[in-house]
């Protein structure tokens, strides 16, 4: 097929991989010099980016609104579930805290992954632009290493392309994800032992039978599908707020938005990039260590290689349980150039984050989403978060796949044997309990 849509840039040495063609002969790897981080060039005047993102009256109905920003050369091929064009919601309730807590007038806002209709979660985008692009180019086996999340959206969206995926997941993955992925008729391999050991014996199983692996947090399906939530912000709200708050596990999220940033260089519609704050689960947190350990010694030579290895961490949230972070180096440049921070969020206080975001505007997230909002809170109380600062916290999935958290979740419950013990009640009696929960958190 002739592709003059787009091409893949090696970022090392500047080779141009025409297409996905040739990117997948080479295994994912420029066929110059092996490096696996490529950006994806097109060849159409990005001011008609400009145009997609104001188009006035037509509304998306998914991410392929931005079609000609994506790499993928025929329409007939796309794979969709409506993913991509979540609301960005105006969550007053914190804003009011902050204001009342810490006297700062903050706007806070709330992208809705919860929402994406193919599994509820920020990885709907990226498995609908790899089923697409791995069926334009004729592939019929993938397999994947996944903590859990990435696995059921791959798994979901290759079965609607006709495509069988191998999904390697380690030991403590949730009952309810592996659930779903063998509900799809894919295939899933539980390996002995952590994230690093699945990923191990998933790159075995692509070697053996030469069977293309998804790519991890730079492969360029994910970051090409993920940068499109920047264009949906400044759609939804004109601009792009100043900071990024999201749960870490690889970092894909903000590899995206700086994709995003290259492709919308220079047609003035946004200037720097957000400061992130990314926050990790205490239970696994070898980038946030990382990066204490590098700021407390000023940044010294080679600190971005200096970062623990957690083996078989244990967390109460597998699906950010990525003990050895390969992608430190590249997340924490990031994050250092945006005048960021990493943290960690206890992960004993999640539930108390999810009643309390539940009792006031009725959205019920996932774990890994309640790191995010918990991130939020400690941000406010640590000073990260500023006077006059748009933030945008990045909910990250529903609670769809952890009936174990929803179960935990549980406060009201009262068993009688009559009429004479049931008292009438008022639900805004219980709001004093779940904020004071949340202050005493941090005290
Ligand atoms: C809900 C949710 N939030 C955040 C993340 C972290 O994503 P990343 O670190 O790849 O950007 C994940 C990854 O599994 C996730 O499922
Ligand atoms: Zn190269």
């Amino acid at each position: 097929m002739n592709n003059n849509k787009f091409h893949l840039h090696c970022t090392q040495c500047g080779y141009d991989v025409a297409d996905f063609k040739e990117w997948f002969e080479y295994m994912q790897k420029c066929p110059k010099c092996g490096c696996a981080v490529v950006d994806v060039q097109y060849s159409k005047d990005y001011s008609a980016l400009k145009d997609m993102i104001f188009s006035n009256g037509s509304e998306p109905k998914n991410l392929w609104h931005y079609f000609d920003f994506l790499p993928l050369n025929n329409r007939e091929n796309i794979i969709s579930r409506g993913e991509g064009v979540i609301p960005l919601e105006q969550w007053g309730f914190l804003e009011k805290y902050a204001k009342e807590k810490f006297g700062l007038s903050i706007k806070v806002h709330a992208y809705r992954n919860d929402l994406n209709p193919g599994t509820g979660t920020f990885k709907d985008v990226a498995a609908s632009v790899a089923s697409s692009v791995l069926k334009e180019n004729g592939v019929k086996e993938f397999c994947i290493a996944s903590t859990g999340n990435i696995a059921n959206a791959y798994s979901h969206y290759l079965a609607d392309a006709g495509i069988s995926i191998a999904v390697f997941v380690p030991n403590d993955v949730l009952k309810a994800n592996e659930a779903e992925v063998n509900s799809y008729g894919q295939k899933l391999f539980k390996v002995k032992g952590d994230y690093a050991a699945a990923k191990h014996v998933a790159a075995e199983y692509s070697k053996k039978y030469s069977i293309l692996m998804s790519g991890g947090n730079v492969d360029p399906m994910r970051v090409e599908a993920k940068k499109t939530m920047v264009f949906e912000w400044l759609r939804q709200i004109g601009e792009v707020p100043n900071v990024y708050v999201q749960a870490l596990s690889g970092g894909t999220g903000p590899i995206a938005i700086e994709k995003a940033y290259k492709d919308l260089k220079g047609l003035d519609l946004v200037d720097e990039m957000p400061r992130f704050i990314m926050v990790q689960p205490s239970g696994c947190a070898p980038m946030t260590h990382g990066w204490e350990k590098a700021k407390e010694d000023k940044f010294p030579e080679g600190w971005l290689f200096d970062y623990p290895i957690y083996e078989n961490p244990i967390t109460k949230v597998p699906t950010l349980a990525t003990g050895k972070p390969g992608t430190y180096p590249i997340i924490a440049d990031l994050v250092k150039r945006s005048k960021g921070e990493i943290i960690e969020f206890n992960e004993e206080y999640l539930v108390d984050i999810a009643r309390a975001v539940a009792f006031e505007n009725t959205v019920r997230m996932g774990p890994a989403a309640a790191v995010a909002v918990g991130g939020f809170f400690k941000s406010l109380n640590e000073g990260i978060i500023k006077e006059g600062d748009n933030v945008l916290v990045n909910v990250g999935e529903g609670v769809r796949r952890a009936p174990d958290f929803v179960e935990e979740m549980m406060y009201t419950t009262e068993s009688v044997d009559s009429i004479e013990e049931c008292e009438r009640f008022d639900r805004s009696k219980y709001r004093e309990g779940l904020w004071n929960r949340i202050d005493k958190m941090f005290s």
